[in-house]
């Protein structure tokens, strides 16, 4: 403590924001987009008209509506020369890191988005130009997440980049690109399509988590927004954060059966594993989304068969749930089960993070544009430390040292 600075580790009490977009109440299990109940939205509306309501603050009309979603698929092919990012990595990338690094990438695409290219701010204003200039990167970057995320799949099997016919659903053309499901010719399926919606509403938000904020952390010196969104993909990826729901189906295939659970657990009381998929720094209670994902899974596996992991899953999960170790730190399970959805529709494990963030690139953005239209302006995020290390000391030449 130095004078009124005090260190708040993780940042568990302070709030970096005044924010319209996401309420949440860990202590009741409560999310709201909007003021709009997390499972009103999944149950009634779809993953870009969420999208509309995270970014502009209102449900949309129906020509609003339409206008958003041709504009999103109208942006969702990319510039080919961005082809040579994803061959430029090696076979067997991780694809987090290669999204990371085509959003990046992505940014020298647009000059109008570039502020180092125009040296002023692009987004701060309010003229109709900047606010339409805005606007075009935001459909842009929605409407390319899902593809840049399929060529990362498609790169790694060496197979050419796919354009999705018209006229297909939002996630209806990225399973298409995707086509995971090993069809030679993809076929619509309306159940798998629908659950990755609902999956991708779920995913769209939550206000102040690790990679929002560092959207945010970076987006404040006002770089462009490809940029931030790209630093947004590299805190999503660690497995306490977004990596988690790869590293849940890793934690169950490692665990082997049901009748490991409880040898698993004792492992994860002595701090020799972690319980991923438990555990949230908001929610002292179940994530609401979880339980949504539950019954989304049950439609799921109807058309899919059931994962022989789920019986190891469900143990845990009662297991977990009854015993005073993990009840009294309340860590009850998070969203990032929707793995066990993921595997059985046929992504590859490595590639469950990616879809948490290909949704995600809507909340990021929802807050970025918050920040860049603020009424005070935008202020550059810079904290201040608390210095513990040597007191003033001169300069000795090596000759002189030990
Ligand atoms: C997401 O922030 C968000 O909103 C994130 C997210 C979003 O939508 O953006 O909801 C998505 O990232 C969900 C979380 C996914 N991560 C995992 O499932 C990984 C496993 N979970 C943990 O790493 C952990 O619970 C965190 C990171 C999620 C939260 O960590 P905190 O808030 O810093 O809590 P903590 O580490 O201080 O834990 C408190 C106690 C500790 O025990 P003690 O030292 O007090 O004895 O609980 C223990 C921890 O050891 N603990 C766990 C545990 N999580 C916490 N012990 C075993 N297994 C776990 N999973």
């Amino acid at each position: 403590k130095v004078g009124l600075r005090v260190v708040d580790r993780g940042f568990l009490n302070t709030a970096v924001i005044q924010s319209y977009i996401t309420f949440i109440d860990g202590d009741r299990g409560i999310l709201r987009y909007r003021g709009y109940p997390i499972e009103q939205l999944a149950e009634q509306s779809n993953f870009l008209e969420t999208s509309y309501l995270l970014i502009w603050g209102e449900l949309p009309s129906k020509s609003q509506y339409d206008r958003f979603h041709d504009e999103v698929m109208n942006h969702s092919t990319t510039h080919v020369d961005i082809e040579h990012v994803f061959k430029s990595f090696r076979y067997d990338a991780h694809p987090m890191s290669i999204l990371t690094s085509v959003f990046a990438a992505l940014g020298s695409y647009y000059p109008e988005a570039n502020p180092s290219l125009q040296g002023q701010n692009l987004f701060t204003k309010k003229d109709l130009a900047s606010v339409q200039n805005m606007d075009k990167q935001i459909y842009r970057l929605i409407g390319k997440a899902p593809t840049l995320a399929a060529m990362a799949y498609r790169v790694r099997q060496g197979r050419h980049f796919i354009t999705p016919p018209p006229g297909l659903s939002y996630t209806g053309a990225f399973l298409y690109q995707m086509d995971c499901l090993g069809q030679a010719e993809y076929k619509p399926n309306p159940v798998l399509e629908r659950a990755l919606d609902i999956l991708f509403i779920l995913h769209a938000d939550h206000e102040m988590n690790a990679s929002t904020t560092t959207v945010l952390q970076a987006g404040s010196s006002l770089t462009d927004p490809y940029s931030a969104i790209a630093t947004g993909c590299a805190s999503l990826y660690g497995p306490l954060h977004g990596g988690a729901n790869e590293a849940v189906i890793r934690m169950l295939i490692s665990i082997g059966s049901p009748d490991n659970v409880p040898a698993f657990l004792e492992q994860v009381k002595r701090r020799e594993k972690l319980l991923s998929g438990f555990g949230h720094r908001v929610y002292k209670t179940t994530d609401p989304r979880s339980r949504i994902i539950r019954r989304t899974a049950d439609e799921v596996f109807k058309v899919t068969g059931k994962d022989p992991l789920i019986e190891t899953a469900m143990r845990l999960h009662d297991m977990a749930l009854k015993d005073e170790y993990f009840v009294k730190r309340n860590l009850y399970p998070n969203v990032d089960f929707c793995g066990l959805i993921y595997k059985a529709m046929g992504f590859p494990l490595d590639f469950f993070p990616v879809l948490f963030a290909v949704p995600r690139v809507v909340g990021w953005i929802a807050h970025w544009r918050q920040m860049m239209l603020s009424p005070d302006g935008v202020k550059i995020w810079r904290p201040r430390q608390i210095y513990i290390g040597p007191e003033e000391r001169a300069y000795e030449p090596i000759g002189q040292r030990q």
